[in-house]
């Protein structure tokens, strides 16, 4: 066995994890122990292009140094106060992102999941105390295939019977459509107590599935005249990731409520929120929600160093360009490879779907011959794999990659 930067070998350390840990993941047979843009390397000191950025949390890449020297400034003098007292950097923070994303106001958690249930709590409050709903009867819409997190409640409308099996008994007051159906929202919006409509933009965990053109605008436009909260998950879409500073703003929608979570840390630290407007969030009074580390000092820096780093680097505008170049490139080998039946996405969240079944394992030997190769990427629902590189990535650089996918596919031998 090779010694490594640790002390330990790749195998020793993934027994470590496999002895002492919950084994709620498949990972990829690599231990990263190190990452800086669009690279990361293993304990080996192996380089590769990280291809799926912790699921689009590392958006601003690996370490960025504007988002770690404030992680560190921040750390030194103050990292959490509790919600018990104000904080120097929460008003500044709020001010900041509440501007940042065109909100009267927000409310900062720490996880997506944290996130959606906070944006489930007060939609059924606004429901109750503002469109006027009976008690304990509110609706909430949700989609076939949806990805929202992992608590409860949420697993509880996943159409993933992995995701849900075991773990009832489950709160109701969901109604599960199919996505991309506007009929079939339209027929929902008709039932009795709807107060709000959640939905992913992109739907990224499923396999990144890009609704019809004009979806969002139409669907929001369906909420409004049922007086129904329109919520995006931009858990995994925002933040520049498919080629504008939310995936909403192809369409030109504004959401009643957003949910951001991820990447508006550029991945250093777990931080959420959820953005609406006074006359949805005034339901939260104190002692209604809450979070020990919500808002914390060393979030609120993190945040604002992060989402200053997509502004200044024109994030969104590269991840925009660069995503026509890299479905091109890989439309041509679609065409050319039987192994592929299609590529989509936008900006770069991407998929490329592999012609077998889906529960073969072509995609999985597929990644592990990219991770040979020097590429990170994993496979999502069984034959689909994701491909969501560090939107600082550059031109030469996405060439190499395309490169190594190209090499990979044509040699890749069942
Ligand atoms: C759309 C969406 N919502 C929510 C979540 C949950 O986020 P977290 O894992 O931070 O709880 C995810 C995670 O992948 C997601 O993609």
């Amino acid at each position: 066995m090779s010694v490594t930067v640790t002390g330990l070998s790749s195998t020793a350390l993934m027994e470590l994890e496999n002895k002492y840990g919950a084994h709620n993941y498949h990972p990829l047979p690599v231990v990263l122990d190190k990452g800086e843009g669009v690279y990361v390397w293993d304990v080996e000191g192996k380089r590769y292009f990280d291809f799926l950025s912790a699921y689009s949390a590392v958006n601003q890449g690996h370490c960025h140094p504007k988002i770690i020297n404030t992680l560190v400034e921040q750390a030194q003098k103050l990292t959490l106060t509790s919600r018990a007292f104000y904080n120097s950097t929460l008003g500044e923070y709020e001010k900041f992102v509440t501007g940042y994303f065109g909100f009267d106001k927000v409310l900062p958690m720490n996880t997506g999941a944290e996130a959606v249930e906070t944006a489930i709590k007060i939609c059924r409050k606004w429901a109750y105390e503002k469109k006027g709903l009976p008690t304990d009867s509110a609706q909430i819409i949700v989609c076939e295939q949806n990805f929202h997190g992992r608590t409860t409640t949420i697993v509880s409308f996943s159409s993933d019977s992995g995701a849900s099996k075991n773990f009832g008994p489950f709160p109701s007051g969901f109604i599960r459509i199919p996505y991309n159906d506007l009929e079939e929202l339209a027929k929902a919006l008709e039932k009795p107590n709807v107060a709000g409509f959640l939905v992913e933009p992109i739907q990224g965990e499923a396999g990144v599935f890009v609704p019809d053109e004009g979806y969002l605008a139409k669907a929001k436009e369906l909420c409004k005249k049922k007086n129904v909260l329109f919520i995006a998950d931009e858990v995994q879409t925002g933040i520049a990731r498919t080629g504008k500073l939310l995936a909403c703003d192809h369409e030109n929608v504004k959401p009643d409520m957003l949910i951001l979570g991820k990447a508006i840390s550029g991945g250093v630290l777990p931080v959420s929120a959820v953005l609406c407007n006074d006359d949805i969030m005034n339901v939260i009074t104190p002692g209604t929600h809450g979070s020990t580390f919500g808002g914390n000092p060393l979030a609120n820096k993190v945040a604002m160093a992060a989402l200053e780093v997509v502004s200044d680097e024109q994030l969104a505008e590269n991840a925009e360009c660069l995503g026509k170049i890299f479905r091109a490139e890989i439309q041509k080998l679609v065409d050319e490879s039987d192994l592929l039946v299609l590529v989509r996405g936008k900006g770069l969240l991407n998929a490329i779907v592999v012609n077998d079944t889906e529960d073969s394992s072509t995609a999985w030997d597929i990644c592990m011959q990219l991770k040979e190769n020097g590429l990170l990427a994993k496979p999502t629902h069984g034959n689909i794999i994701r491909f969501a590189p560090p939107l600082v990535m550059n031109e030469e650089q996405l060439h190499e990659c395309i490169a190594i996918i190209r090499k990979t596919v044509l040699a890749f031998k069942k």
